[in-house]
């Protein structure tokens, strides 16, 4: 990547990471809102103590990012990211419970489970995913309500049996059964890629894109979201905790099924390469407005956590 291109890539992730910061804090603020009875002081805190903790915010980014390609920027893709983000965190939460990976650390602190207990990690979970379809669906995200529904309803495939929860319980099953290469993808596709693929085509949505950018904003998404899970996979066998600011090591411990646990890192690596190729190829008809995107892309496959 072209120096001038990465200073502009890292300036746009911090500052789209600190917007989103700053408006998750604001709605996971403690005030309860029209129709709520009252927030829960210690769900509340839980519930920041599972999405205020520094993540890398790469979802709101995408959105973001594929939201301006139609330029359109301000709240409302800020507010469809930080749902998006709230949903992220929340798989994260239930990720880590005992009844799943049974992980201490996230991002470098205690897990909920571990800082509160299991019953509230399992509710700050929950609440996390249902305020999410509140604040997509809410009209103070300024978008026709027909672009709110089509979010809503494109988020509840991406996040449920079809999408990512589906795919953690194929990550689960997959510690017993040994899935074939065909097996993984599948099962990464829906637990780490739908997330992600939801991102960029949340930002056609919003952007007001035609079927065809929409589509293949999706594409863009998905290929984007098998490096993701990738990279991570890979981290998990060659980085450490303290840069991770979570465990390594456990994907094997656990007998994991992944794409380096089968094929190695050198194959890995190439696989990426191969991904961010295909996925900025994608990107072609939107010329220099995709560049961000295009870095995105290539920072996700070669991050170092
Ligand atoms: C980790 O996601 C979980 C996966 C889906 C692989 P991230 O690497 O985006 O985690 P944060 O949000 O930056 O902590
Ligand atoms: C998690 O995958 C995917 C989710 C849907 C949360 P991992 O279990 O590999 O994520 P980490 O390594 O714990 O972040
Ligand atoms: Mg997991
Ligand atoms: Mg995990
Ligand atoms: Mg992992």
């Amino acid at each position: 990547m072209q120096a001038d291109v990465l200073a502009l890539f890292e300036a746009a992730r911090v500052s789209h990471a600190n917007a989103v910061e700053r408006r998750l804090r604001a709605l996971l603020d403690d005030r309860a809102r029209d129709g709520e009875v009252a927030r829960p002081e210690r769900l509340m805190q839980a519930m920041r103590h599972g999405v205020l903790n520094g993540g890398k915010r790469l979802r709101p980014f995408l959105l973001m990012e594929s939201a301006a390609l139609f330029g359109i920027e301000g709240e409302a893709p800020l507010r469809v990211a930080a749902a998006l983000e709230c949903v992220h965190c929340y798989s994260l939460i239930h990720d880590d419970l005992p009844a799943m990976d049974d992980d201490d650390l996230r991002r470098g602190q205690p897990t909920v489970h571990k800082a509160f207990d299991e019953a509230t990690a399992i509710l700050a979970g929950d609440s996390l995913l249902t305020y999410a379809f509140d604040i997509v669906a809410s009209e103070e995200t300024e978008l026709p309500a027909t672009a709110r529904v089509a979010l809503v309803a494109a988020l509840a495939r991406a996040a449920g049996l079809g999408g990512m929860a589906g795919g953690q319980a194929l990550d689960l099953q997959a510690e017993r059964e040994r899935p074939d290469e065909a097996g993984i993808l599948m099962l990464q596709a829906m637990k780490t890629g739908a997330l992600i693929r939801y991102a960029c085509e949340a930002g056609a949505i919003v952007g007001g894109a035609s079927v065809d950018e929409r589509t293949r904003l999706a594409e863009f998404g998905s290929a984007v979201g098998l490096a993701f899970q990738l990279a991570d996979d890979l981290l998990d066998m060659t980085s450490d905790a303290a840069t991770l600011g979570k465990a390594t090591g456990k994907d094997a411990a656990a007998g994991k099924a992944t794409l380096p646990g089968l094929h190695g890192v050198d194959w890995t690596r190439r696989q990426l390469d191969g991904l961010v190729a295909q996925a900025q190829d994608l990107l072609a008809p939107f010329g220099d407005t995709a560049s961000m995107l295009r870095a995105a892309a290539q920072f996700i496959a070669r991050r170092d956590h």
